[in-house]
């Protein structure tokens, strides 16, 4: 890994989880480090749950510096990790992890700040905003601290197994305004904002399986989800008259840039990144 004298040292990052090809992390990765000349190879490793410490083992071994953490292994990640961020230790999920001390594993989740990047990278301040969060798995559990923190005037969390939604609720509810709620409740009012963080497309060829009085042509509209095509989710939200629809590349890119920066120590610009992706769905 250290190159000859003069030569810069090349810095070893890597993406873990299971199944790992499809990630595009390694892409995101090398456009930050070409704008810094930093000389980086990231790797996309497979990690069996269950395996993550001994993995680890042998990667400070080899002089990694930073893993980006994916599915399934997020909350094993936090679990094995000697030290948390508070939003690592809030979401109780890590999507990164850092090895620049010896003997120290520290846990971070830059999801939620990635999210809230994104949204504003789109004009959506949710500061005052009544929020609907769609979704109560991993995604949501690491956005929901970021949302709170953002300012929100309330968030309220649906979800198919309404009992993970209540569990968030409670978890969260010294953090700020939340409520849960069923999927098909007839909500009095439309939401300024609604985020899906379920892994599934939650609109069927009978339609969606939540309220449709959630939504007014008004309503902000972002899918976590992102693909080479239009998501079902903001298909529909089109055929609703929303206007404004985001997918969730910008926030896999957001999420990425903070990753970067503290592994690194310079902030990337992130505008080319997501568009030269969009060009590669
Ligand atoms: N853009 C990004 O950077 C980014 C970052 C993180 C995640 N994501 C995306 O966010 C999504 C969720 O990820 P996750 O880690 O939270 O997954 P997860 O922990 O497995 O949670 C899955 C969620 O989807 C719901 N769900 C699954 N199938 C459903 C269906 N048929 N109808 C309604 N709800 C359904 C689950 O509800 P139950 O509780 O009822 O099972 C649960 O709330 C994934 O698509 C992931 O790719 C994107």
């Amino acid at each position: 890994m250290t190159g000859s004298a003069g030569a810069p040292r090349t810095a070893l990052c890597l993406v873990v989880g299971s199944p790992i090809r499809h990630s595009r992390s390694p892409l995101i990765h090398r456009l930050f480090a070409e704008q810094f000349d930093i000389a980086l190879r990231y790797e996309k490793r497979e990690v069996a749950p269950g395996t993550l410490a001994e993995a680890v083992v042998e990667y400070r071994r080899l002089g990694v510096r930073g893993i980006n953490i994916t599915v399934p292994l997020k909350e094993e990640a936090c679990r094995i990790a000697t030290g948390h961020t508070s939003r690592a230790r809030v979401a109780g999920a890590a999507n990164v992890l850092t090895l620049d001390e010896p003997e120290r594993l520290e846990a971070d989740n830059t999801d939620g700040v990635g999210l809230v990047r994104d949204l504003l990278n789109h004009a959506i301040d949710v500061k005052g905003l009544r929020v609907l969060l769609l979704g109560a798995g991993g995604a949501a559990r690491g956005v929901l601290p970021a949302l709170l923190a953002a300012g929100t005037a309330t968030v309220t969390v649906a979800n198919r197994t309404a009992s993970r939604a209540e569990a968030l609720v409670t978890a969260f509810a010294a953090l700020g305004a939340l409520e849960a709620a069923a999927p098909d409740t007839r909500f009095a009012q439309p939401f300024d904002v609604i985020l899906n963080a379920t892994a599934a497309g939650l609109v069927t060829a009978n339609g969606p399986t939540f309220s449709r009085t959630a939504l007014a042509e008004t309503t902000a509209v972002y899918d976590l989800v992102y693909g080479h095509l239009e998501t079902p989710f903001l298909a529909w939200a089109r055929a609703c008259g929303v206007e404004r629809r985001v997918d969730g590349l910008g926030m896999l890119v957001e999420q990425a840039a903070v990753a970067f920066e503290r592994w690194h120590g310079c902030k990337p610009v992130t505008a080319p990144v997501i568009a030269c992706l969009r060009t590669r769905l």
